[in-house]
Parts: structure tokens; sequence; C-alpha cells
């Protein structure tokens, strides 16, 4: 394993990802660059990371001197070419933006030209394809997936996603630096939906045909994989937490790139969508989150 020279992470994106991956990285001593394009967003994600940082240390998993130190090492930005600047440079970004190929790839293309010709370029994304990424800059074989999971603090799981054109450097470089987290990286290849969603979402999506069928109500399905399969979620609960619409996003974008009918969103799951029920950040989804 070669030794670690990255010491300063650029994270795109100030949402739960974003705030989550920069908080893990402050926590392990990285300086971090968090970029978004409202100022707003990141003033949010800082008083998240805060809190979240605060309740790590209440609970005595980290000296509540840490907390103010690991806050400190994150600088934030609305300008995305202050990544550009010499002693500022990131040797990594990770990229934690909206859902969507076409905002990815505009971000891939920009961020190619403004980084240094070394850095790696990474994404968070849980379905789009890396291959089809690393094909919208000119350093290919530095493009690779970081896959974190919400809670990114509390998760140890990192599906690491190369692409076709992702090299071993690349690759090795980021497996040393998810551990240097703390995290468990697992090697994954570039297919829809990697292992995490392509197993995931059948799941959440059969929970919701048996919810319109009739066949049990949300609870009930999961208590059943709560005392049945010890899952600290059910999977209709876990639907909610990570928002209807990206499930259906999701399981739209495995129906299209495997071709197989078995992937196609639940009805229900559509409507509820359609209705604003997102589940817990729009306050409905399967349950009420007053
Ligand atoms: N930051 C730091 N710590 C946090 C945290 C956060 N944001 N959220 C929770 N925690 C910590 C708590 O402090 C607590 O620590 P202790 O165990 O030391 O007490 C621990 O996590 C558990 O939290 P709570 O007791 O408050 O709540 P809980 O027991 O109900 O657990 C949960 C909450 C960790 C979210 C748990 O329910 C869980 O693991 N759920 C499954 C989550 C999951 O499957 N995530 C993956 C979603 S899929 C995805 O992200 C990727 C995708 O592509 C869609």
């Amino acid at each position: 394993m070669p030794e670690n020279t990255i010491q300063t992470i650029g994270v795109i994106g100030a949402g739960t990802m974003g705030s989550g991956i920069a908080h893990v990285f402050a926590r392990s001593g990285f300086s971090v660059i968090l970029c978004d394009i409202q100022q707003d967003f990141l003033l949010k994600a800082k008083d998240r990371i805060r809190t979240n940082l605060n309740r790590e240390a209440a609970k005595g998993k980290l000296p509540q001197d840490q907390v103010d130190q690991a806050l400190a090492r994150i600088t934030t930005t609305t300008d995305r070419t202050a990544l550009a600047q010499a002693d500022f440079a990131p040797q990594i970004v990770i990229e934690a933006a909206s859902e969507r190929f076409d905002l990815k790839a505009e971000l891939f293309q920009s961020l190619d030209k403004i980084l240094p010709a070394e850095a790696i370029l990474a994404t968070n994304t849980s379905s789009i394809s890396i291959t089809k990424l690393a094909a919208q800059t000119q350093r290919p074989a530095q493009v690779i997936g970081m896959h974190f999971f919400n809670p990114v603090p509390v998760m140890a799981l990192v599906e690491i996603i190369r692409g076709l054109q992702t090299n071993q450097a690349t690759y090795d470089a980021v497996h040393a630096l998810s551990k240097l987290l703390g995290k468990t990286p697992i090697e994954v290849n570039d297919s829809p939906g990697f292992v995490s969603n392509r197993v995931l979402m059948p799941l959440i999506n059969e929970a919701a045909f048996t919810v319109m069928e009739g066949v049990a109500t949300a609870e009930a399905v999961d208590q059943v994989f709560q005392l049945g399969m010890a899952h600290p979620m059910g999977p209709l609960t876990l639907a909610d937490f990570i928002g209807l619409d990206v499930c259906v996003d999701i399981l739209r974008m495995l129906h299209q790139g495997l071709g197989d009918p078995k992937y196609r969103p639940c009805p229900l799951l559509v409507r509820m969508v359609d209705a604003g029920w997102l589940g817990r950040k729009s306050g409905r989804g399967f349950y009420s989150y007053p």
C-alpha cells in the first residue's frame, strides 16, 4: 500500500452527503474545502457538522477540544475556482452534488480545467456511470467512485467504484484514504447501481409493492425486517430516510441501465413522489414526520 500523500480534500456540494464527507475528513485531520453555490447552504452545512461533532463528543467518541479543531479545518467557498489556488489546491475532490448527469458532467469538465493535473476526481454518485463521468475529462484514469452512506459519520462502508478507465494508482490512493477515515473500502466495478443500490432498491421496491397490494401495513413490513432480519431500520423507514424521489430515480436508472422489468418502480412509490411525499425531508412518506 503506497503511503498517503493527500492532505487537502475538496468537497463539492454541502448537502447531507457533502457535509458528512467534510465531517469525516476534518475529524481525521485533513484540511477540507467545502464548496457550494450558495453561502446559505454552506452555513447550514457548518451548523450540521458542528451538531454532529458535538453529538460524537457527548458520546465520548471524540475529545471535546477536537470539535473546534475539526471545524477549523473546514474552509467554505462559493467560488469553485478557489480550488485552483496553489497554497490551497486539494489533491482530491469528491463531488457530492445533486444526482443529475448533466450537472455532474458540467462539474467534472470544469474541475478538470481548474485542478492540478495530478489531482483525483472522485464522485459520491449512487447511480451515475463512473465511466461516463470519466469520459468528460482529460484525466479519465484519475476518475473514480467513492460512495459513502448516510449518516456518513456512522456508516462503516465506502463502496469504491472503478470506471473502465480508472488506473491502479487512483484506486490505491482512494482505498488508503478510506482506511485513514476509519472506513472499510469495498471494491466494485462500474455497473448500474453498483452493488449497494442494485440490491437495496429492489428490496425497498418490493416492500412498497407489498403495501400497495395490501399484503401488510408499512409498520408490519418494517417490523418483519427489524425483528426477523436485525435490520436497524425496516426498508420503508429507510426509504423515507433516503428520500422516495431518490429511490424512484435510482430504480428508473436500474430499469433503463439493466433493461430488466424487475426494476420498474412500484406505482405507489411513483404516486407518493408525484404528491410531494418524499419521506423525512418533506415531512411525509410512508410515515409522518411532524
Ligand atoms: N453524525 C454522527 N453520529 C451520528 C449521526 C450523525 N449524523 N447520526 C447518528 N449518529 C450516531 C449516534 O450518536 C449514535 O451513536 P452511539 O451508537 O454511539 O450511541 C448512533 O449513531 C446511533 O444513533 P441513534 O441512537 O440516534 O439512532 P439509531 O440507533 O436509531 O441509529 C442510524 C440511527 C445510525 C441511522 C441507524 O438507524 C441505521 O444504521 N440505519 C440504517 C442507515 C442506512 O442504511 N444507511 C444507508 C442508506 S443508503 C445510502 O446512504 C446510499 C445510497 O446510495 C442511497
